[in-house]
């Protein structure tokens, strides 16, 4: 059960696991206001000024809030800014190979605030399928309508906590197995538990006609005390719900070697790695942004 919630906990935008959608589509807002860019996502300020509150104020550049919005000032919200930069970088690499070679269904599992499906550059025919809670996603919609953008595929929305039956939910919306297709889970195994990230694994699995790709973003669990001294300094913080409240520390087994054992050709590339590699090195040493930069990890793979 996640700590402070229950089995079968829902959210919008800007509560509990929703908001964490608002957190990362800030940081990819405010990586947009520096200088030099590792990626523009012009979407993401524009969720964060429609959300209001904090979220607005950030934008602006007025801290306020207590829930979220204020990490992401001071040096651990510059690393983390850096970080989802570059996952975002790395992934819509992992988007474009995927198009080149021949993939034309794309599965966004946690589909949050990613404006993938209206920013990348989809060839005619690709379907985008988002999963996410129903509030989550209605956001997204009625965001994007107003503003006036359509997506630049066909983007299907499929409202379902992934602690259900999400794969009879995805074919319910017209997913093809026989199709390949690219998966991505980014920002959202800590969010599930065990249980539910192996049902999420081994639905992938089942569903992937050769040729389809998968990726994903994961993290290394903290020592137990680690973690439950991490929620309780939260807790006394006054900050319930903000992250280390929010989140399981569980882990199935890393993907490269879920996928590795069933037939997928896996790389496994450290954070740390990839944020020198384009520039953003993070300082091992730093208390909060160091161990999170090294123990996580961005993961594709490809079934034959
Ligand atoms: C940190 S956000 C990441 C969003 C997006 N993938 C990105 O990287 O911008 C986590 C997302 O996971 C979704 N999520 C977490 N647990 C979920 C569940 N059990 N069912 C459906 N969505 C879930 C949340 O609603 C939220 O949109």
């Amino acid at each position: 059960m996640r700590p402070g919630g229950d089995e079968r906990d829902t959210w919008d935008i800007t509560t509990s696991v929703g908001s964490t959608a608002l957190f990362v589509a800030a940081a990819r807002a405010l990586e947009a206001q520096r200088p030099e860019p590792l990626v523009r996502d012009p979407y993401a300020e524009v969720f964060c000024q429609a959300a209001g509150g904090e979220w607005a104020d950030l934008m602006d550049g007025r801290v306020t809030g207590s829930h979220g919005a204020q990490l992401l000032e001071g040096d651990f919200g510059r690393h983390f800014t850096s970080f989802q930069a570059a996952r975002t970088k790395y992934f819509d690499a992992y988007f474009a190979d995927a198009v080149d070679a021949g993939v034309r269904q794309v599965v966004v599992v946690a589909a949050g605030l990613d404006s993938r499906a209206y920013r990348l550059p989809w060839p005619d025919g690709t379907v985008v399928f988002e999963l996410d809670q129903p509030k989550v996603l209605e956001f997204k919609r009625d965001t994007m309508a107003q503003l006036g953008e359509s997506p630049r595929a066909e983007r299907r929305e499929v409202a379902v906590d992934l602690r259900d039956d999400w794969p009879a939910a995805l074919a319910e919306a017209g997913f093809d197995p026989t199709a390949p297709t690219a998966w991505i889970a980014e920002g959202l195994l800590i969010y599930l538990p065990a249980a539910a990230q192996e049902q999420l694994f081994l639905g992938m699995d089942r569903l992937s006609a050769p040729g389809s790709r998968v990726a994903v973003e994961e993290g290394r669990p903290m020592p137990q005390r680690v973690f439950e001294a991490k929620q309780q300094q939260e807790r006394d913080a006054g900050q319930a719900g903000t992250f280390f409240t929010l989140i399981y520390n569980e882990q199935i087994a890393p993907a490269a070697e879920w996928f590795g054992a069933r037939g997928w050709h896996a790389t496994p590339t450290p954070l740390a790695q990839y944020l020198a590699s384009v520039g953003r090195p993070i300082p091992a040493d730093d208390p909060e942004a160091g161990p999170m930069a090294e123990s996580n990890s961005l993961v594709t793979a490809v079934k034959d």
